[in-house]
């Protein structure tokens, strides 16, 4: 039997026989090159049909523990296996934050937010939509195929017109044409990047759906498929997260506990939870107190059975499980706010990395518009 000198290590595998090194000299390296070859090719296949997913985040106030778990997680949870594009829809908030200061730091605190929860700017184009012009002229493009009457029936608008008509006010007192033309907006910021899905709460289907609307009467129009029609991702599988007082955690119901909030203001939100008039001895169903509820959310599987049993064994008040929910809420979240901290003592840092994203963005963004124009017959 033929022997080789001494093993070679440079490649990793073991052929056997009495033809060992002929066998491996001749074709190893072929072997081992075409295998390489393989792999970037799949890569490439990979990255080029990888689906898109997009998402707007609107900078109208800070980020709070719904955010967290019904956008923030799930959306990034999406881009381990999508091509992810999230942004901070700073032109959407305009129509409501007419303040230049709140404004500006809304948006960096929103930017920082969703650095500190995991978003890697180096996987995921992450930009301002303010940054994007290409966005504008894509929206006033797209207002020529928008009817009036879509726009109508938007959800949003109504809600205001509705609650002007019960005050027996003028229907459109306070409704600027930023709120009435908003799903135009909405759908520029979608379809300029070719996104197949946009992960939204409910409260947003309609606003991606239009957008769909819109995408097909240009492609209509045109005989073509011009853009890319927009499916909505919505959460469902997502538990509606309690706020302080039971409903749900929103802003508009100013019942949130902000996600960033130092130790001591969480715990005095914590303690400001609304719980039912249950004595300490009394047994209590854990099903039905959002403290456990939204203990879920932060402890392990055996610390939540263990709340449990306390639960219904009676003997613990709800002081006392408040206290425990303070406990797991600010384990979980003191990394999330040290992280948040430090991007936000640099925002020329941060400043960079939403203009890096933004340039990324920018590159998809004249392409599509080109695309487009030409299509349309402005050359
Ligand atoms: N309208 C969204 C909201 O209020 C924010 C948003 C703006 C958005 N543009 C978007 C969401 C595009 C998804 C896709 O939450």
């Amino acid at each position: 039997m033929k022997t080789c000198g001494a093993p070679s290590f440079r490649h990793p595998i073991v052929l056997w026989g009495p033809f060992q090194c002929e066998v491996w000299h001749l074709f190893g390296p072929i072997f081992v090159g075409a295998a390489r070859y393989l792999y970037k090719i799949s890569l490439f296949l990979y990255t080029a049909y990888m689906r898109i997913s997009l998402t707007g985040i609107k900078p109208t106030g800070i980020l709070h523990i719904g955010n967290y778990f019904g956008a923030i997680q799930p959306a990034l949870k999406l881009a381990e296996t999508y091509d992810a594009r999230y942004f901070i829809a700073d032109y959407h908030a305009l129509n409501s934050v007419k303040d230049d200061k709140e404004l500006w730091s809304n948006t960096m605190a929103v930017a920082a937010g969703w650095l500190a929860s995991g978003l890697d700017p180096n996987k995921v184009i992450f930009y301002r939509q303010s940054s994007i012009p290409e966005t504008f002229e894509l929206t006033t493009i797209l207002m020529a195929f928008t009817g009036k009457g879509l726009l109508n029936r938007a959800h949003a608008y109504k809600a205001v017109v509705q609650a002007n008509l019960e005050k027996n006010s003028d229907p459109d007192a306070g409704v600027n044409m930023g709120l009435f033309t908003y799903p135009v907006l909405m759908a520029a910021d979608i379809l300029l990047f070719d996104s197949d899905v946009v992960p939204v709460g409910q409260d947003q289907s309609q606003h991606v759906e239009m957008a769909a609307d819109i995408a097909q009467a240009v492609n209509f129009n045109y005989r073509k498929e011009l853009l890319k029609v927009p499916q909505a991702l919505v959460q469902e599988h997502v538990a509606v997260i309690p706020g302080l007082d039971g409903q749900k955690m929103s802003k508009s119901y100013g019942n949130t506990i902000p996600l960033f909030s130092s130790e001591k203001q969480l715990h005095k939100l914590i303690m400001r939870i609304v719980t039912n008039s249950q004595g300490v001895d009394e047994p209590k169903d854990p099903d039905s107190s959002q403290i456990y509820q939204m203990y879920t959310l932060f402890a392990d599987v055996e610390e939540q059975a263990v709340l449990a049993a306390r639960y219904r064994t009676g003997g613990m008040g709800w002081g006392e499980a408040k206290e425990e929910l303070f406990r797991v809420v600010n384990r979980t979240l003191t990394p999330l706010r040290n992280r948040f901290e430090e991007i936000m003592a640099d925002t020329k840092k941060l400043e960079t990395i939403l203009a890096e994203g933004a340039e990324k963005a920018r590159v998809i963004a004249r392409e599509t518009v080109r695309r487009i124009r030409d299509a349309i017959g402005i050359r």
